[in-house]
């Protein structure tokens, strides 16, 4: 059995969680989340300089809860992960300096993460998952991408968001009707009242050069823009703004577009499995929509837990086990962090001479 210490601040939660596995199956010990939302609500969006500051505040504490409550030491501990890349680089930097001093102090392996690897993961911490090939959906504040997993840590992008990510523009239609940060809560909560027909939103595509369209791509900035112009033209009338009906109508043309692409991605590429990570995939009505439409195709959905959808740091745990438990795998202390860095190339986060 392995026990890990996992450490999350890539954007506004700052997390620690311990997570074991015992025979393949991953067991989570803690998990605590100090929520930065609330201040940078404030500001509308992140401000990278007050997350990092709050990182640095908050880590300590969490560390010294997740063990309190879970009454085990860091001599207990087989292995520090941190997430490394992508991310906010100055919040990224606390997590991962932390994990280093306590790896090194300690004498025990360091383990860097890839931010969407960890998303990938949470879906390891329910009962039932999937085991690979599969399709998996992330959707979250930064990303929305298709993703085939041929076999573990084996990734292919299949699609892609050219401007916002579907979190992105839940947070920007959010601020145009005066909803709070984060966008996405607050617009599924206003919806559930709403009218998701009332409305006609473009579904954004993407076009080829020579022609067509990519059929998994995505466009969100398009749907944003056609919002803006609703709730404009709706005020130029003097008319009372149905926030209601137009978050009910924008949730729903977003969760179709989404559900649309990737279930015709998993039949095209021949799999019949498709994983649903990220924050966004905690949307009741994406959640809804895309199980029903895949059992009627007959494709298997597996959702991530509704805890570990957004930002936390059992999903890190989970990653770091499974890159320990294939090879005994360990990042080098020369490691450091990175605001962008593929998926794909995510081995290289345990390369002997580290890509940053
Ligand atoms: O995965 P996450 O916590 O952070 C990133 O890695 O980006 O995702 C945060 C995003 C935010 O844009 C937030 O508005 C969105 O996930 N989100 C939701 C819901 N809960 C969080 N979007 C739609 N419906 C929700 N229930
Ligand atoms: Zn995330």
């Amino acid at each position: 059995m392995s026990i890990i210490l996992s450490l999350e601040t890539s954007c506004d939660e700052s997390a620690a969680a311990l997570v074991s596995d015992e025979k393949g199956k991953i067991d989570l010990i803690g998990n605590e989340i100090a929520s930065q939302v609330e201040e940078h609500a404030n500001w509308g969006g992140v401000v990278p300089e007050i997350a990092s500051r709050r990182h640095l505040e908050n880590l300590p504490f969490l560390i010294e809860k997740v063990f309190a409550k879970s009454k085990l030491q860091i001599k207990d501990i087989d292995a520090v992960a941190a997430t490394v890349t992508p991310g906010l680089a100055g919040s990224l930097l606390v997590g991962s300096i932390t994990a280093r001093t306590l790896a090194n102090l300690h004498q025990i392996p360091f383990l860097g993460i890839h931010h969407l690897e960890g998303h990938l993961s949470s879906i390891y911490l329910s009962a039932n998952h999937p085991k690979p090939p599969f399709l998996v959906l992330l959707v979250s504040g930064g990303h929305t991408e298709l993703i085939k997993v041929d076999s573990q840590h084996k990734y292919q992008r299949l699609g892609r968001s050219h401007d916002d990510a579907a979190g992105e523009a839940f947070d920007k239609v959010a601020r145009l009707m005066g909803l709070s940060y984060p966008g996405g809560p607050a617009i599924q909560k206003i919806a559930e009242n709403g009218d998701p027909k009332k409305f006609l939103f473009p579904k954004g595509r993407v076009s080829k050069p020579g022609g067509g369209f990519y059929p998994y791509d995505f466009s969100f900035s398009g749907l944003k823009t056609a919002v803006f112009r609703q709730i404009e033209k709706l005020k130029s009338e003097n008319k009372n703004l149905p926030i209601e009906d137009i978050a009910a109508s924008f949730e729903n043309v977003v969760a179709e577009v989404l559900v649309e692409r990737s279930l015709r991605c998993v039949l095209d590429q021949g799999l019949n499995s498709l994983v649903l990570v990220g924050g966004v995939a905690a949307n009741n009505r994406l959640r809804k929509m895309m199980s029903s439409q895949a059992s009627q195709n007959s494709i298997k959905v597996a959702l991530a837990p509704m805890e570990f959808c957004t930002d936390n740091a059992a999903m890190i745990g989970a990653a770091a086990l499974l890159r320990l438990s294939l090879s005994d795998t360990q990042s080098s202390m020369e490691l450091g962090v990175s605001a962008r860095w593929p998926l794909e190339k995510s081995d290289l986060l345990y390369d002997l001479n580290p890509p940053f």
